[in-house]
């Protein structure tokens, strides 16, 4: 679909958007010039690291790309990169995966001893012939390119993992529970997506994925069309929360194809939620926290959660906004 239809497309809404009541048409504002939204509040100080690239009228691969880069690199981030919580054996694996405007991705899944997972991911898509690389063959891919190994642990993931060993059971859906307490008292997961100054998309999407998970789990967010997803005709799509239900429904990629089919980021957003639902079950759903966010090619944007409590950080030329996504439960 070339721009001229899609705008087309989004015209057929437009008296919907109008007919919203004023809160949430806040959720649709369009940006005027580049714009990046990524999950969770806390990263709007990686927000604001991308900011600067695209102010400088840099792609928007590279400010998603330097922009996650921020939380991979901070100790106190129990989510992502340095200080992630470790799997049931102790070791801290990342996933990560890159999409930019052109149809080009990079994928890396179970790394460990790198930092900048996002940075591999990259690599494999520009300097490889193929998407996704995994496990010893992505460390050794990063430690081929220059890449230093670090020890990923930290005092504090060091301390949470030993209090989840004193239980020394494994329970999925304890996990599950676990992962949904670091939600609510931090964040999870970062997908952040961008337009820049030529009006191209790209998104990024990193993560140490669930707390105390089988060693060699990998969940949504390297997945391309899971956890991110960029189409640069439409728009894209990221998001945070239990890997495993975000695979079920393809989410990223479901958001977008509603999208192009002409539904808000917002509405997109709800609808892809909404499929887990008709799928699994409310009393399943109601269990699962999921947060999607979503950037359609005009510039507006909109979030959507299964539960409470989900936050998405937004940063363009009108300045840093939080917004508390809506939810179904
Ligand atoms: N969304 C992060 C994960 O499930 O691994």
């Amino acid at each position: 679909m070339n721009r001229r239809k899609f705008v087309k497309v989004l015209g057929t809404v437009t008296p919907v958007i109008a007919a919203m009541p004023s809160e949430l048409m806040a959720f649709n504002k369009v940006a005027n010039g580049p714009i990046v939204i990524s999950t969770w509040e806390p990263n709007k100080k990686a927000n604001a690291e991308a900011w600067e690239v695209l102010s400088r009228q840099g792609s928007a691969l590279d400010a998603v790309h330097q922009g996650v880069m921020v939380p991979e690199a901070d100790p106190e981030d129990t989510s992502v990169g340095l200080g992630g919580f470790p799997d049931r054996d102790g070791k801290v694996t990342l996933d990560a995966c890159i999409m930019d405007h052109e149809g080009n991705i990079g994928a890396v899944m179970a790394l460990e001893e790198i930092v900048h997972a996002i940075s591999v991911a990259r690599l494999v898509m520009e300097k490889t012939p193929h998407v996704q690389i995994v496990g010893d063959g992505a460390l050794q891919f990063a430690l081929e390119n220059g890449f230093k190994r670090e020890n990923l642990l930290t005092p504090k993931s060091i301390e949470a993992w030993k209090n989840w060993l004193k239980k020394s059971n494994y329970n999925p859906m304890e996990t599950v529970e676990l992962i949904e307490e670091r939600i609510k008292k931090n964040h999870d997961t970062i997908g952040m997506l961008a337009i820049d100054s030529l009006n191209n998309i790209s998104g990024a999407c990193t993560t140490s994925g669930m707390a105390f998970k089988m060693h060699g789990r990998v969940g949504d967010s390297p997945i391309i069309g899971a956890g991110l997803y960029v189409d640069n005709e439409i728009g894209a799509a990221t998001g945070t929360g239990v890997g495993e239900e975000v695979v079920r429904i393809c989410g990223s990629h479901t958001i977008v194809e509603a999208m192009r089919y002409g539904k808000s980021p917002e509405e997109a957003c709800k609808h892809a939620l909404e499929r887990l639902i008709s799928m699994k079950g409310e009393n399943h759903a109601r269990k699962i926290q999921i947060g999607f966010i979503a950037l359609n090619k005009n510039g507006d944007y909109g979030c959507y959660s299964m539960l409470p409590n989900f936050t998405m950080a937004v940063h363009s030329q009108d300045g840093v906004q939080i917004i508390s996504a809506k939810s179904i439960f």
